[in-house]
């Protein structure tokens, strides 16, 4: 049975469709992936008869095909900064902190969200957390080489429920990885050590911890529009 809001859809084509209005022509996109980043693609199609002229970075091959579907011309790299970033998120904290990678896709969402100058979160307001991993997991994408001594290695630094993604049919990433999920046993209070311990072992290539990254969020609650943070705000240095 799925635990969604019955108001999700109508939550996430009101972010697409705002977001949607804002892009400006000539733009170089960083395009996320998941249903809210598909709602954004969803509401941004009927502009392309503006000849908008976008270049983007998909951050899935799944995103890349429906981009390319619509006349977006793809970029195969972030070499050069992008203006802006649009993807979903599964938690987002008071900070604009972010739990990602219900759908495996955070290593290139991270690659592809931290070399755009904004990156704006798009999100139905149940994704509003008052602190990370109190209701969704972690993910952890890991070499598929020795995961089960990666597996043990985790479980031994972070305690809490561990498992790997599609059991014994493994859930591949678009990157021949698997998954992890850590459900911790309770909310993360400290979300910098915990990305510290993860990132000493070896075999996690990447996980969705997102500390940092986004410059807004637009949410919405299936009724109105709300925008945390500040849309112009962009990432220092780029
Ligand atoms: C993809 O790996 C994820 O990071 C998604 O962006 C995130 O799970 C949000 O997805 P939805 O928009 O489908 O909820």
């Amino acid at each position: 049975m799925s635990t969604e809001p019955e108001d999700f859809q109508a939550a996430v084509s009101l972010v697409g469709q705002y977001a949607a209005t804002l892009i400006q022509p000539g733009m170089r996109l960083g395009l996320g992936t998941g249903r809210s980043a598909d709602a954004f693609l969803a509401a941004l199609e009927p502009r392309l008869a503006e000849n908008l002229h976008l270049l983007a970075v998909a951050t899935s091959k799944r995103t890349e095909e429906r981009a390319r579907s619509m006349g977006i011309g793809i970029l195969d790299s972030t070499r050069e900064p992008l203006d802006l970033d649009l993807d979903g998120a599964d938690e987002i904290d008071p900070g604009m902190n972010l739990i990602k990678g219900a759908g495996g896709a955070m290593v290139r969402e991270k690659i592809v969200a931290e070399r755009s100058r904004r990156f704006w979160v798009l999100a139905d307001s149940h994704k509003l957390v008052a602190r990370l991993g109190q209701r969704h997991p972690l993910p952890l994408e890991v070499l598929p080489f020795d995961w089960q001594g990666t597996f043990a290695r985790v479980a031994g630094v972070c305690g809490g429920q561990l498992s790997l993604r599609g059991g014994e049919n493994p859930f591949i990433t678009d990157n021949g990885n698997y998954v992890f999920d850590l459900r911790l046993p309770a909310e993360i209070l400290d979300p910098g050590r915990l990305v510290r311990e993860l990132e000493e072992i070896p075999g996690v290539l990447g996980h969705g911890l997102f500390l940092g990254t986004a410059t807004a969020a637009i949410v919405s609650d299936g009724q109105d529009v709300r925008v945390y943070g500040d849309l112009e705000a962009a990432r220092p240095g780029l």
